[in-house]
C-alpha cells in the first residue's frame, strides 16, 4: 500500500476532548445554580434543568428567573449605574482588559463547556467562538478607552437588558456586553434557557477581573423571564438577539416607553455562486455557511442559488463534500457537525423538511443517534415554496438555480429578511457590481460567516435593526447628554368668531410624485393666523394618499443611485432658491405663527448648505479585520423615510428633515407641521424648480394622529421619524412591528430646532444603514 492509498482509506480515529474539568466546575454547584446579581450568587430558585443535547444527560439546574429576581438585578445595576459611568475612561478600558485576558486563560474550560451545553463541535467553540469573545473584549477595551474623546456630547443610556439565544452563547454574551460596559452602562443579561453555563462562569470570572458589583447581572429563565426583563421600568435599552416572531414581541412590548432597541433577528440569507466562481473554494465556504453551529446560525448561507451553467457540477461537488462531513460527539476534535441544540429544535427542523417538496439529497455519512440531524441538501423548490422563505436553523440548505446577474439579485432579495448575502466570482466587477444591490446588513466576497469585533453586524428588514461591532455598534449604547425638556403640544389657531370669506379657493394641495394632488377625502382645514386672519387651506390627507406618496417614493429610489456630488448640487439648488424667496417665507411664517419668521428662514437655508456639504462626505470606514482582507463599512440609505415633521418650527423642521434624508440618497414622505403648514405647502414649490427629480420628497398634510398609523404600518416604508408634538410615539413604535422599520420618535421630548445639534452626524446616522462588506485584500 502507498502511502497515498493509506491517505485515502484510513478513517479518523477518535480524539476527545475531555470534558472533566468542565464537569468539575459543574460539580461546585451541587444545589444548582442563583442568579447572579450584584457581584454574588443568590440562592436557586424554581430549579429547571440544562442538559448536554449530545447526550440527553443533565449537565446542571439552573434557576427560572422570577419578576422578583429580574427587580433585584435591574435595581442591583441601577445601583452601580452612575460609578461605574464615572469612571475615567482608562479604568473602564483595564476591567474589559481583565475580562479578555481572563476569557483566553479560561478559554479550554469555556469552550468544552459550550459544546457540552450546546452541542457545538469543540474545533467551533475553541477555534473560532472563544476567540471571537476575546477579540470582542479587548476591541471594546480600545473603544472605552476612546469614546469619551472621540464621541463627545454622548453619554450612557443607564440600565441595559440583553437578552441572548443559543446558538452563540458566550459569544452573543460578548456581543452585548462589552459594548454596554464599554460605553458606561450597566447589564442585566438573560442566557437562553437552552444553554445557560457559559454565562454562568462568565459571571465567576467577572468577579476573578473584579468588576464592581452590580455592574453585570445574570439572571436565567425562560422567555417569561425575558419578558420580564423587557416590561421592567427600570430598564433603559433591551438589546435582543433571537427569533424574528419575538423580536416583534419585543418591538411591540417596549413601544411609546422610551426604551431604546436594537433586535438581532433571523435571516435567509442568500449564497450566491456565479459560474466563473472556484467552485472548490465555493463548496468549501458553503460548509461553513451552512454547516458550521450545525446550521444554527442567524446569517447562515441557507439559501444557494448558482448559475445554471455549472449547477450540476456544483451540486455534485457538494454532496461528495458532504458525504465527507463527520457527524457526532461534539467533544470530538475531528467532528465537523454536533448535535442539534434540543429536541424541540431537532423536531422543527424535522418536520419542516418532511413536510417540503422538492428532491432531498442527505448526506451519506454515518449518523449517531440522538440529537443530531444530518447534512441535508433540497434542489429544485421554487422561489415561493416555505423552505425557500422560512429560517430552518439546522444543517439544511435549499438550492435554486438562475441565469443572469440580474436574476441572481432578485432572487437573493426575495426575502422579507436581509441579515447577509455571501456571492462567489472570481470577476472583482461582477462582485462589486453586485454588493449594492443585494438588501442585507452584511455581503461577504469570496468567503463567508466571517466576523470581528471592528466590524459592524446586524440586519435589515425583518432581520431587525441596529449594528453590533465597530464604533457604529457601540453608539447604540450611547445618546446625547442632558435631559431634553418636555414639548408641549403645538395647536392650530381656532378659527375667529367671523372668518373672512373670500371667493378665491387657495387650497394648497398634496405633493406627490412630483406633482400637485388633490387629497382623496376631498376635505380640506382652513388655517388662520394669531389675529384671526384666514391665510389658506390645506387638504387632509388620508391613508389612501399616504399609499400614493409611498408608491411614488418607491418609484423614485433611483435616487439612491445618482451621485452624491450630484445630490450635493441639488441641495445647494435648493438653498438658493429658497433664499431667493426668503422674504415671502419669512413673511408666511410671521403670518403663520405671529413670530417674525426671519431666522428661521435664515436657519433653513443654512441648514440646506450643511447637508450640500456632507452629502459627499459622509463617508464609510475601512475597517482592519484580523483576517487577509477588509471590511468595507459602506453608508447605505434606509431606503424610504416617512416623517411626521416638527409641529413648532413649520420651515426649519421641515428642512431639518428632508435634507439629511435626501443628501443620503432616501425618498420620503413627510406629514408637514400640523398647526402650521403653509410653510411646506410652499416650499414644494421651491423644491418644483430645484431639479429634484419627481417622487424624492412627498408631502402630505393633516392630521399627525391620523397618519401615524398608516405611515408606520405600511410594508414599503424602510423608517419612519416622528418629532410631532401630537403623541404618536407609541403608535408608530407599535405598527412598525409590522415588518420591523427603524423608527427615530421624540417620545414627548423637546428640541430645539435652532440648536446645532439638531443637524449634522446624529441625523445622517438614522438615514443610512451601515452594509459591512468583506473583501479579499493584500496578503
Ligand atoms: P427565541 O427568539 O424564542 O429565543 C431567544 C431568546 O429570547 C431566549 O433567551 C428566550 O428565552 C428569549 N425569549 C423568548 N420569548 C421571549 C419574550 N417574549 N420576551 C423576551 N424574551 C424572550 O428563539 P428560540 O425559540 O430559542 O428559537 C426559535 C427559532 O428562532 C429558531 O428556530 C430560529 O429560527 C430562530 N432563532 C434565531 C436566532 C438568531 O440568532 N437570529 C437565534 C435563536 C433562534
Amino acid at each position: 500500500m502507498t502511502i497515498k492509498e493509506i491517505f485515502n482509506t484510513m478513517s479518523y480515529g477518535p480524539a476527545p476532548e475531555s470534558s472533566a474539568e468542565a464537569q468539575a466546575w459543574l460539580a461546585t454547584h451541587p444545589a444548582g445554580f442563583g442568579h447572579f446579581i450584584d457581584g454574588t450568587f443568590t440562592a436557586p430558585e424554581a430549579l429547571f434543568e440544562s442538559r448536554n443535547p449530545a447526550t440527553g444527560a443533565v449537565l446542571a439546574r439552573v434557576s427560572q428567573g422570577s419578576p422578583a429576581s429580574v427587580d433585584a438585578a435591574v435595581a442591583a445595576a441601577r445601583r452601580a449605574q452612575p460609578k461605574w459611568a464615572r469612571l475615567a475612561p482608562h479604568k473602564r478600558a483595564q476591567y474589559l482588559y481583565a475580562l479578555a485576558r481572563l476569557v483566553q486563560k479560561h478559554a479550554r474550560l469555556l469552550a468544552v463547556l459550550e459544546s457540552l451545553d450546546n452541542g457545538k463541535p469543540i474545533r467551533e467553540s475553541r477555534d473560532i467562538d472563544l476567540p471571537l469573545v476575546a477579540r470582542h473584549f479587548y476591541y471594546h477595551a480600545g473603544l472605552a478607552q476612546l469614546a469619551p474623546a472621540e464621541q463627545p456630547g454622548m453619554e450612557p443610556l443607564g440600565v441595559c437588558g440583553a437578552i441572548i439565544p443559543w446558538n452563540f452563547p458566550l459569544l452573543m454574551l460578548a456581543w452585548k456586553v462589552a459594548p454596554a460596559l464599554a460605553a458606561g452602562n450597566t447589564v442585566v443579561l438573560k442566557p437562553a434557557e437552552y444553554t445557560p453555563l457559559t454565562a454562568l462562569l462568565f459571571a465567576e470570572i467577572s468577579r476573578e477581573a473584579g468588576l464592581p458589583k452590580g455592574v453585570l447581572n445574570i439572571v436565567t429563565g425562560d422567555g417569561d423571564t425575558g419578558a420580564a426583563l423587557v416590561d421592567h421600568p427600570g430598564v433603559d435599552k433591551i438589546a435582543f438577539t433571537g427569533s424574528t416572531s419575538v423580536g416583534k414581541s419585543i418591538r411591540r412590548a417596549t413601544a411609546g416607553s422610551g426604551k431604546a432597541l436594537t433586535l438581532e433577528l433571523g435571516g435567509k440569507s442568500p449564497y450566491i455562486v456565479f459560474d466563473d466562481a472556484d467552485l472548490d473554494s465555493a463548496v468549501e465556504g458553503l460548509v461553513d455557511a451552512i454547516w458550521f453551529n450545525g446550521g444554527q446560525v442567524c446569517c447562515a448561507g441557507s439559501r444557494l442559488l448558482v448559475q445554471e451553467g455549472v449547477a450540476e457540477r456544483f451540486h455534485t461537488k457538494l454532496k461528495r463534500r458532504m458525504d465527507g462531513l463527520r457527524i457526532g460527539d461534539p467533544l470530538d476534535k475531528c467532528i465537523d457537525v454536533g448535535a442539534v441544540v434540543d429536541p424541540v429544535q431537532l423536531a422543527t427542523i424535522t418536520r419542516l423538511v418532511d413536510a417540503s417538496e422538492g428532491e432531498k439529497y442527505t448526506a451519506a455519512t454515518p449518523m449517531p443517534s440522538g440529537c443530531f440531524y444530518p447534512p441535508t441538501l433540497i434542489i429544485g423548490l421554487s422561489a415561493a415554496s416555505p423552505l425557500m422563505q422560512e429560517e430552518i436553523f439546522g444543517p439544511v440548505l435549499v438550492s435554486m438555480t438562475f441565469r443572469t446577474p440580474a436574476e441572481a439579485v432578485e432572487l437573493a432579495n426575495n426575502t422579507r429578511y436581509g441579515l447577509a448575502a455571501t456571492v462567489w466570482t472570481e470577476n472583482v466587477n461582477l462582485a462589486l457590481d453586485i454588493a449594492p444591490k443585494l438588501r442585507a446588513g452584511v455581503v461577504w466576497i469570496n468567503g463567508t460567516n466571517m466576523f470581528d469585533a471592528a466590524a459592524g453586524f446586524g440586519g435589515v428588514r425583518e432581520s431587525g435593526f441596529g449594528r453590533e461591532g465597530g464604533w457604529e455598534g457601540l453608539l447604540a449604547y450611547l445618546r446625547p447628554a442632558g435631559k431634553p425638556a418636555a414639548l408641549k403640544p403645538v395647536r392650530a389657531l381656532p378659527a375667529p368668531g367671523s372668518a373672512t370669506v373670500e371667493g378665491l379657493d387657495r387650497t394648497a394641495k398634496l405633493f406627490i410624485g412630483g406633482k400637485q394632488a388633490r387629497p382623496d377625502g376631498g376635505y380640506s382645514q382652513a388655517v388662520y393666523g394669531p389675529k384671526g386672519a384666514l391665510l389658506g387651506h390645506v387638504g387632509i390627507g388620508n391613508r389612501k394618499d399616504i399609499r400614493n406618496a409611498v408608491e411614488a417614493a418607491q418609484a423614485a429610489k433611483g435616487w439612491a443611485r445618482a451621485s452624491a456630488h450630484n445630490r450635493a448640487q441639488i441641495l445647494f439648488y435648493i438653498a438658493e432658491n429658497l433664499s431667493a424667496r426668503a422674504d415671502e417665507f419669512a413673511a408666511r411664517l410671521t403670518a403663520q405663527t405671529g413670530t417674525s419668521g426671519r431666522a428661521e428662514v435664515d436657519a433653513a437655508i443654512a441648514r440646506l448648505f450643511s447637508y450640500a456639504a456632507w452629502a459627499d462626505k459622509f463617508d464609510g470606514a475601512v475597517k482592519s479585520v484580523p483576517i487577509r482582507g477588509v471590511a468595507l463599512a459602506m453608508n447605505e440609505p434606509c431606503g424610504v423615510i416617512a416623517a411626521l415633521c416638527p409641529d413648532e418650527s413649520p420651515l426649519l423642521g421641515l428642512v431639518s428633515v428632508i435634507a439629511p434624508a435626501i443628501a443620503m440618497g432616501n425618498t420620503c414622505v413627510l406629514v408637514p407641521s400640523q398647526p402650521f403648514p403653509l410653510s411646506a405647502t410652499d416650499f414644494y414649490q421651491v423644491l418644483e424648480t430645484s431639479d429634484l427629480p419627481a417622487g424624492v420628497v412627498n408631502i402630505v398634510t393633516g392630521p399627525h394622529a391620523d397618519l401615524a398609523k398608516p405611515l408606520a404600518g405600511h410594508m414599503d416604508i424602510d423608517a419612519v421619524w416622528s418629532f410631532s408634538s401630537s403623541d404618536v410615539s407609541q403608535v408608530i413604535e407599535t405598527e412598525s412591528a409590522t415588518n420591523l422599520k427603524r423608527t427615530w420618535v421624540n417620545h414627548g421630548r423637546a428640541r430645539d430646532w435652532m440648536a446645532p445639534d439638531s443637524e449634522g452626524r446624529s441625523f445622517l446616522r438614522q438615514a443610512t444603514e451601515v452594509k459591512t462588506v468583506w473583501v479579499p485584500y493584500g496578503e
